[in-house]
């Protein structure tokens, strides 16, 4: 194999919690090249993420996958430039697997490396394709967080609202635990919302954080209400597809509901028109549909990544680092894996 020296690959990793990627970008081109994500799905035994059995399965995956994109993209580890991975936030074990693996080519391959935020990288996942000006507000709406942010560039990222308790995707996972329905549980709802024929008759949920003055969100007061009624729903006998399809409907109605009033809330507030919302959570076509008629509405240009970078990918760390590299920024070999945000 002849070796084109010119070429300049930056190589990311990403394994906050349940997804094992690794993609690749062509830093001179300023091009994604390739993204490989592998979806655990061992934790659907137990209806939710087993931090052990995730970080075990990245370390296996994490080689497959490296030896998979390397090959099928015919590049050679001399024309990997500079390297990426998530740092935090995620699960702890989980995260060590692809920092890891990071700091060991840079250390064997003598290139540098940066640690990105988990949450950065979901605001920017689309960027490959559809970048938009600054400033912009974003909110992350996914398995850990219901959070916003007020972006004034790639490293002016401010967080201005959070998950107070349970974030959206959690909510969606835990409810459909409760009504048997498979981990993880917002595609699930999405699936039984569409079975819904009672449309204009739906339930009555409590919108979360409504008339709160600030920007946070907070889902758990949904979650208990959901319970509740699928607690009443099984004494009075078994749920049926008919309740499971009406409550998945108007849960996702209300989830969205709360994603637009506290958005809008911060548009009006800071006179900003324009607005990203990534995260798993959003490749939910119900909550992307309502959330697309309601911003545009109010006059807001509204993005919102692809689905596949929505979810977990190693394609939006990529286009960090690619950044982050052109900014000549890099982290050390002390690197650490950290649970939080800051
Ligand atoms: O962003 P993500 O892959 O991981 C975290 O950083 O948390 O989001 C995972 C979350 C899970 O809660 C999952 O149920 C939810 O995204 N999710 C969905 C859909 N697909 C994934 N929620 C609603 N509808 C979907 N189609
Ligand atoms: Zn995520």
């Amino acid at each position: 194999m002849s070796i084109n020296p010119d070429k300049r690959y930056l190589l990311a990793f990403e394994s906050s919690c349940d997804d094992s990627s690794i993609a690749i970008a062509d830093l001179y081109e300023r091009l994604l090249i390739d993204n490989i994500t592998y979806s655990q799905d061992i934790h659907s035994i137990f209806g939710g993420i087993v931090p052990e059995l995730a970080s075990r399965d990245h370390l296996k995956k994490i080689p497959i996958i490296l030896d998979k994109i390397m090959i099928r993209n015919d590049i050679h580890p001399d024309q990997i430039k500079y390297l990426a991975c998530t740092y935090r936030p995620g699960l702890i074990g989980s995260l060590l697997m692809g920092i890891m693996a990071c700091k060991t080519l840079s250390y064997s391959l003598d290139i540098p490396f940066v640690g990105v935020n988990h949450l950065y990288s979901h605001i920017f996942a689309d960027f490959w394709k559809n970048s938009i000006q600054f400033p912009f507000l974003a909110m992350v709406i996914s398995g850990g967080h219901s959070d916003m942010f007020m972006v004034k560039d790639y490293t002016g990222i401010e967080r201005i609202g959070m998950t107070v308790d349970d974030a959206a995707g959690e909510i969606l996972d835990k409810i459909a635990k409760e009504m048997g329905l498979s981990y993880p549980g917002g595609p699930e709802i999405e699936k039984y919302a569409g079975y819904c024929n009672d449309k204009d008759d739906l339930f009555d949920l409590p919108v979360p954080m409504r008339s709160k003055n600030n920007y946070n969100l907070s889902f758990s007061g949904l979650k208990t209400a959901c319970y509740l009624m699928i607690k009443e729903q099984r004494r009075n006998g078994n749920i049926s597809e008919e309740f499971i399809s009406k409550l998945s409907l108007s849960l996702l109605n209300t989830v969205s509901e709360a994603i637009f009033i506290k958005g809008k809330k911060a548009l009006r507030e800071s006179g900003i028109k324009r607005m990203v919302i990534g995260g798993g959570v959003m490749r939910n076509n119900i909550i992307k549909k309502d959330l697309r008629e309601r911003f545009s509405n109010e006059g807001i240009d509204l993005h919102i990544p692809i689905p596949e970078y929505c979810t977990d990918n190693a394609a939006m760390v990529a286009y960090l680092g690619m950044i982050y590299s052109e900014r000549g920024l890099s982290d050390n070999i002390s690197l650490n894996a950290y649970p939080g945000y800051e």
